[in-house]
């Protein structure tokens, strides 16, 4: 959600908290503010709105100038985005920056007001920083250690004590947070690139770490002031996959980067062409559960199908947030697979941690490395799609759906399901399709020209079935959330238990058909719509003979021979049509409204 950095050393610390906001923006972009050491006092600086935002107000008023401070970007949860609940919070004495939710903040705030204390913003951080100066007595870890008692929910926090200039103070609890180590500097940031400009070589602070971070180094503790000696860790990806590269935005840069993500992600999971798990055993499972949420959500329901079609295992596939609650009858012989792209989502961690407390054994498939998801798991997969900076997510869904199909073919395998010969040929076409989608790439044009018809349009549908349904849920959600244009997505029999009374002409439908054991079917389901005046686009194979009185528009994916793997394919046309209709509607493509890449609270 919110993004929090900080700096001390000695260089110029506004330009440098700026510089890292910038690469957070995606985790929030509701306000903006910095706190820097001046002449031995705090300066605040916060604008609701962008960093933009705050980057002018500081061209008017003039850049704190000091050589450390915490810097923060918004994610509303508490409070309008305004000037007020804007970070850094702050008394007289301290100053903090804090990216997470604090539970119970209304009790412990009704204990401060009965205290004396005023509260200015409507935020549950202003709580913090009230309750470390009430405990503060001239010792900053101590006032930290009996705070940290009284909170409950996920936080990071960036603490300024004014008594102890140049020196940061960071903890955490569940949201992430990492130390970095230059020469003569020390940083803090929620995730890695916002800091690589500056330094490759970091700490991952661990729950109630508190560190301590000044120009001449680091210093880790844990809650009773015991030092810890911590693994020093580097970046394997450098600031080059974190920059637009001659884009005109990340989403569509990470588009473009999905052949070499895919190749990177299964290359290390085949050996002597077929799949290979070291060391991890997938024939004893009964049952799965998929849970995640969002687009890697949909990642798995493609799991599901592919799964239960060649390894026949029943899959059961969650939304976190609903897996969570629904007390899910998980035990001992059944696998939960939890995807997450950032591997710090809330609702999935929890569902991660309830499920390992059933009994099950859990199996990770996450991009970040070390994050919480990553760390906590019983078996770990990791995708190698690099950092994803767009807030919507494009090439981590497709190396989530490649590990998807590789488990597929292993599970198959073990449960003797397909042959050793089927296997290797099922991993070849996996293997061949980096290189079609390369290729599908190159004639981009044909879904910009599709996107111009739907950039006046209020509400549509995505139908298909089968597969074909799994990649019309992405291809809704992308659209929707980047263009802000109404978007359902149906398995296509269903129209006519309901949708369908929407269909007018005012309502276009983009139609995936691209199983051939479904497209006669899918077909009806067209006419149905059209013969109701919708205007249609048609994701098909190529050299599909749609007639012109069924669609519109036909947008062809090449033909694997194998429907089984065309969500590889499929999912690139729908990627763009959301893309370049998000671009002609002149919106912020890479973040979007509301949204934020990392969702970190419930
Ligand atoms: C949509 C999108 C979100 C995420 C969801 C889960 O484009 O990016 O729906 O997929 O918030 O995030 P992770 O994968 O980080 O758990």
């Amino acid at each position: 959600m919110c993004g929090i950095v900080g700096f001390s050393g000695k260089n110029n610390a506004s330009e440098i908290l700026i510089n890292s906001l910038k690469k957070l923006e995606y985790r929030g972009y509701d306000s903006a503010g910095i706190a820097v050491f001046e002449g031995g006092n705090i300066r605040i600086e916060k604008s609701k709105g962008r960093l933009a935002d705050l980057e002018a107000k500081l061209s008017t008023v003039g850049e704190p100038n000091g050589t450390c401070g915490i810097g923060h970007t918004r994610w509303a949860t508490h409070g309008e985005p305004s000037d007020v609940n804007s970070h850094p919070h702050s008394t007289a004495r301290i100053a903090i920056v804090h990216n997470g939710i604090i539970e119970n903040y209304k009790v412990l705030k009704e204990f401060l007001i009965e205290q004396g204390r005023s509260f200015q913003s409507e935020t549950d951080t202003e709580v913090i920083v009230q309750m470390l100066d009430h405990y503060y007595t001239g010792n900053p870890i101590s006032a930290i250690v009996q705070t940290l008692r009284e909170l409950t929910g996920s936080f990071a926090l960036g603490i300024l004590f004014a008594d102890f200039p140049d020196t940061i103070f960071a903890i955490r609890r569940e949201s992430p947070l990492i130390v970095g180590v230059g020469e003569n500097a020390s940083y803090i940031a929620s995730d890695v690139p916002a800091i690589l400009q500056y330094t490759k070589d970091y700490y991952l602070l661990e729950h109630n770490e508190i560190a301590v971070l000044s120009p001449y180094g680091t210093s880790i503790y844990d809650m009773h002031y015991k030092k810890l000696d911590k693994e020093l860790k580097t970046a394997d990806f450098d600031m080059e996959a974190a920059e637009k590269q001659g884009f005109a935005h990340f989403m569509l840069k990470e588009i473009h980067e999905q052949p070499t993500a895919v190749k990177t992600t299964i290359t290390p999971c085949i050996e002597n062409g077929l799949p290979n798990f070291e060391g991890m055993d997938f024939s004893k499972y009964k049952k799965l559960f998929i849970v995640a949420c969002g687009t890697a959500y949909y990642a798995g329901v493609v799991g599901k199908y592919v799964i239960e079609k060649l390894a026949k295992i029943p899959v059961d596939v969650d939304i976190a947030s609903e897996f969570r609650y629904r007390e899910p009858l998980v035990g001992a012989d059944d696998l939960v697979i939890i995807i997450s792209q950032s591997g710090e989502t809330a609702d999935s961690l929890a569902s991660l941690r309830l499920a390992k407390k059933l009994g099950a054994c859990t199996l990770a498939i996450i991009n970040v490395k070390g994050s919480s998801i990553a760390r906590e798991a019983d078996l770990l997969l990791y995708t190698h799609a690099g950092p994803e900076i767009a807030v919507a997510s494009t090439k981590a869904y497709i190396v989530q759906i490649s590990v998807m199909y590789l488990l597929a073919f292993q599970l198959a395998l073990v449960n003797d399901k397909i042959t050793e010969n089927e296997c290797t040929e099922y991993v070849k076409l996996l293997q061949t399709t980096p290189e079609i989608i390369e290729k599908m790439l190159e004639n981009k044009e044909a879904v910009q020209y599709v996107s111009s018809s739907l950039v006046n349009t209020e509400s549509l549908f995505y139908i298909g079935r089968g597969l074909d349904y799994a990649l019309s849920l992405e291809g809704s959600l992308k659209l929707k959330e980047i263009s802000y244009i109404h978007s359902e997505s149906y398995g296509a029999g269903e129209l006519k238990h309901g949708p369908i009374s929407l269909i007018t002409r005012d309502m276009p439908v983009v139609a995936i058909a691209t199983q051939t054991m479904l497209f006669d079917k899918t077909i009806s389901n067209i006419k149905e719509v059209r013969a109701r005046g919708a205007k249609v686009i048609i994701v098909c194979k190529e050299k599909t003979e749609i007639d012109a009185d069924v669609a519109d528009y036909v947008l062809y994916i090449p033909d694997l021979q194998n429907d089984l793997l065309n969500p590889m394919l499929t999912v690139i046309p729908l990627q763009l049509l959301a893309y370049y209709t998000s671009v002609l509607k002149g919106n912020d493509v890479d973040q979007p409204r509301n949204l934020a890449k990392s969702v970190t609270v419930e």
